[in-house]
C-alpha cells in the first residue's frame, strides 16, 4: 500500500533529490501555497485544473506527453485532491508500463480515502470512473499545512468518505464521531487505518471486503454523471447513501434505527457542506429531472454489477457491518418514484 509519511513539504523536498521526477500538480495549489513552487523549482512539472474534468483522456494525454522523458526508474509526484491523484495514478501506471508514484493529497477527501489503495480512473463519455487501474503508490505524504486552505464545504466532503468507513467498518468510531466530530489529524489517521486494513485483505477487490468501501457509490456515481459532475463527489455519495439506506430498509437488511441514525449523521455532513436544500429535496430534484432509463443505463456501468448485469449494492446490516446484496430491478425502480416525491 506504500508508506504513510506525515511531514511538511520542506521535509519531502530532500527525498526527491537525485530522482527523476515528474510532478502533476493542481494549478490552484500552486497559487494558494507558494511553498509548492519552491519545492518543485528544479522538478519537471505539469499543472492541471483540479476537478472532475481532469479525469479525462485529454488531460491524461497531456500528462503522458509531459512524461515522455521520464525513465522507467522515474517517479511521478501527484499533488492535489482526488481528481489529480486519480489522473496521476492512471498516468503512472501507463508511462513506461509503470513508474513509481508518490501521493501528496491536498484535500481531506484525498487524505482519508483516494490517495490510499492504488485505484485511479478517468471518466469515459460522462460515465464516472469508466476506465481505471490499480497502481499502488510507494509513499503518501500527509502534509497537513496544505489543508489550511480548505473550505468548510471541502472538509465536509472529505468527512463523508471517512464517516462512510466508520458506518460500514467500525461502529465504535461511528458513535464516537457522532458524539464529537474528530479533529482533522485524528480523522485522517483513523480513516486511513480502517481503509488500509481492508485493502491489505483484498488489495485488488477480488472479494467483497474492499467493495464495502463503495457504500453509497452505486447511486452516488449515477448522480455525479447525471449532474455532469456539478454535484461534487462527497455530496453525491451523501445522497447515494440515502438510497442505499432505503434499499436496505426495503430488503429488510438495514434495521430502521440504524438507517435513521446513519441518515441523521450524513444529513449533518450535508448541512455542513453549506447546501441550502435538504438532502431528500436534492435527491428528489436530481431524480425528478432524469428518466428511469437514463438512471438504468448509468447503473449498468456500476462495477459491482453481477454476471448478468444485475445491480448489487453495499447495504448496512448494522453499524460497523455491511454486505454486498443483489437488488431486484423492480425494487430500485419503484424506489425512484418514492425518491422523486421526497419519500423513502
Ligand atoms: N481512487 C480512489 O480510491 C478514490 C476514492 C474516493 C474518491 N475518489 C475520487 O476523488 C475525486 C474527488 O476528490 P476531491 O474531492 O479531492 O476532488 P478535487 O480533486 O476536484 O478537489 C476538490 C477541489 O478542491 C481544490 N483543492 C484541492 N486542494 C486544495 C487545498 N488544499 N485548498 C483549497 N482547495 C483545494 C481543487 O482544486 C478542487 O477544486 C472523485 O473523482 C472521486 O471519484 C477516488
Ligand atoms: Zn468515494
Amino acid at each position: 500500500l506504500g508508506a504513510d509519511r506525515w511531514g511538511t513539504l520542506a521535509e519531502l523536498a530532500p527525498t526527491l533529490q537525485g530522482r527523476n521526477v515528474l510532478a502533476v500538480v493542481d494549478r490552484r495549489l500552486v497559487s494558494l501555497h507558494p511553498s509548492i513552487g519552491r519545492v518543485l523549482s528544479d522538478t519537471a512539472t505539469v499543472t492541471v485544473v483540479g476537478g472532475e474534468r481532469a479525469k479525462s483522456f485529454a488531460v491524461l494525454e497531456r500528462v503522458l506527453a509531459a512524461g515522455g522523458a521520464l525513465p522507467r526508474s522515474g517517479t511521478m509526484l501527484a499533488i492535489g485532491g482526488g481528481t489529480v491523484g486519480d489522473l496521476a495514478t492512471v498516468a503512472a501506471h501507463l508511462l513506461k508500463r509503470g513508474v513509481a508514484l508518490i501521493h501528496v493529497p491536498t484535500t481531506l477527501l484525498a487524505a482519508v480515502d483516494s490517495s490510499l489503495g492504488g485505484k485511479g480512473a478517468i471518466h469515459v463519455r460522462g460515465v464516472k470512473n469508466a476506465a481505471g487501474v490499480f497502481h499502488f503508490p510507494v509513499a503518501t505524504w500527509l502534509c497537513e499545512e496544505l489543508f489550511a486552505t480548505l473550505s468548510s464545504r471541502q472538509r465536509a466532503e472529505g468527512a463523508v468518505e471517512a464517516y462512510k468507513m466508520a458506518a460500514c467498518l467500525d461502529a465504535r468510531a461511528w458513535r464516537r464521531w457522532r458524539q464529537a466530530p474528530p479533529a482533522t489529524t485524528a480523522m485522517v489517521f483513523e480513516a486511513r487505518a480502517l481503509k488500509s486494513a481492508v485493502c491489505r485483505r483484498d488489495p485488488y477487490e477480488r472479494g467483497d471486503a474492499r467493495r464495502l468501501l463503495n457504500f453509497g457509490h452505486s447511486f452516488g456515481h449515477v448522480f455525479e454523471s447525471l449532474t455532469r459532475f456539478r454535484l461534487p463527489h462527497g455530496a453525491a455519495v451523501c445522497l447515494g447513501i440515502l438510497c442505499a439506506l432505503d434499499v436496505g430498509r426495503r430488503l429488510g437488511v438495514t434495521p430502521e434505527p440504524v438507517a435513521r441514525d446513519v441518515e441523521a449523521g450524513f444529513g449533518e455532513l450535508w448541512r455542513a457542506s453549506g447546501s441550502r436544500q435538504a438532502p431528500r429535496a436534492a435527491l428528489a430534484h436530481i431524480i425528478g429531472g432524469n428518466s428511469a432509463g437514463a438512471i438504468a443505463t448509468l447503473l449498468a456501468a456500476d462495477k459491482k454489477a453481477g454476471p448478468s448485469g444485475e445491480l448489487r449494492m453495499v447495504l448496512l446490516e448494522r453499524l460497523g457491518r455491511a454486505r454486498v446484496e443483489p437488488v431486484p430491478t423492480k425494487l430500485w425502480r419503484s424506489s425512484l418514484g418514492k425518491w422523486r416525491r421526497g419519500d423513502r
